[in-house]
């Protein structure tokens, strides 16, 4: 049995080696079927715990745990075999201590074969990332609008309105740097800071909801796929699958109630033996 896997998988080191270079090409996976498909066309995986409100109907990440992650996480990494694959670290499961999110982060290593894992910034983040940089684990950053912290901001509002919060946003993408992140995301923030932000760091920033200066974008493909009736102002949708899904189900409705479907090609006739 060989050591190493056909496909040459991206690595850490790979992507922030790309800072400045060709943009990164970021998506959100959370099944094995969307990951293979996906996997030739994205640098990198990202098994969201947005997966709580576009897989479970959940109101907010919050209600997210590592069980969810590490499934979907599982599954992705059967799915992919070349992009980067990485895990989001679920609310309440990293924040309390660099051990705690130490204990976290190593199950979901191990458990589901991907390559690195993501924290979104707060008080201690920095600490809790050089921590697991310092054991092995590869940490994607998240600064900007930061989905677990909805309660504390009142909802899922874009960064960058103040001097305060522009002073924030930079404070924590170059403290998620010094810590060792190999890149970090930036969400919803004003896109002139998303540009300041890229420039000040060394490593390279993912937009969404940022600004195209970023050395790479990420979207939520069931947003980019058009899946809900509503999304966010900074996506932009490549399909329809909401109404392809819809007709989809309509004419095998109407197949079924019209005695079309099943048809002679859809059923056995089998050969009798003794
Ligand atoms: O959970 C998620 O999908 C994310 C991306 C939108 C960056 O954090």
């Amino acid at each position: 049995m060989s050591m190493h896997s056909k496909a040459t998988r991206i690595t850490a080191p790979a992507i922030t080696a790309r800072k400045g270079g060709e943009k990164l090409v970021c998506l959100t996976a959370y099944t094995a079927p969307v990951a293979e498909i996906l996997d030739d066309k994205a640098d990198l995986l990202l098994v969201g715990d947005s997966l709580g409100m576009v897989v479970h109907g959940l109101p907010s990440t919050v209600g997210v745990t590592l069980e969810m992650m590490i499934m979907h996480g599982k599954a992705v990494a059967r799915g992919a075999e070349r992009a980067m694959i990485v895990v989001d670290l679920p609310f309440g499961t990293y924040e309390r201590s660099p051990q705690q999110a130490h204990e976290s982060a190593s199950r979901i290593m191990a458990e589901t074969g991907c390559q690195a894992v993501k924290v979104e910034a707060c008080d201690g983040i920095p600490e809790t990332i050089e921590f697991l940089v310092g054991r092995g684990i590869p940490v994607l950053g998240h600064v900007g609008l930061r989905p677990q912290a909805v309660n504390v901001d009142g909802g899922f509002r874009a960064k960058g309105r103040t001097e305060t919060e522009r002073e924030r946003v930079l404070a924590e993408a170059r403290a998620v740097e010094k810590a060792g992140a190999f890149a970090t995301v930036v969400e919803g923030v004003d896109a002139a800071i998303a540009s300041e932000v890229t420039a000040a760091l060394k490593i390279p920033t993912i937009g969404i909801g940022a600004s195209a200066d970023c050395d790479g974008q990420i979207l939520v493909t069931d947003d980019m796929l058009g899946m809900f009736d509503w999304s966010p102002k900074f996506v932009r949708r490549y399909a329809n699958l909401r109404e392809a899904i819809g007709q989809a189900a309509d004419g095998y409705a109407r197949d079924i109630r019209a005695g079309t479907f099943p048809g002679e090609a859809e059923l056995y006739r089998l050969k009798r033996t003794k």
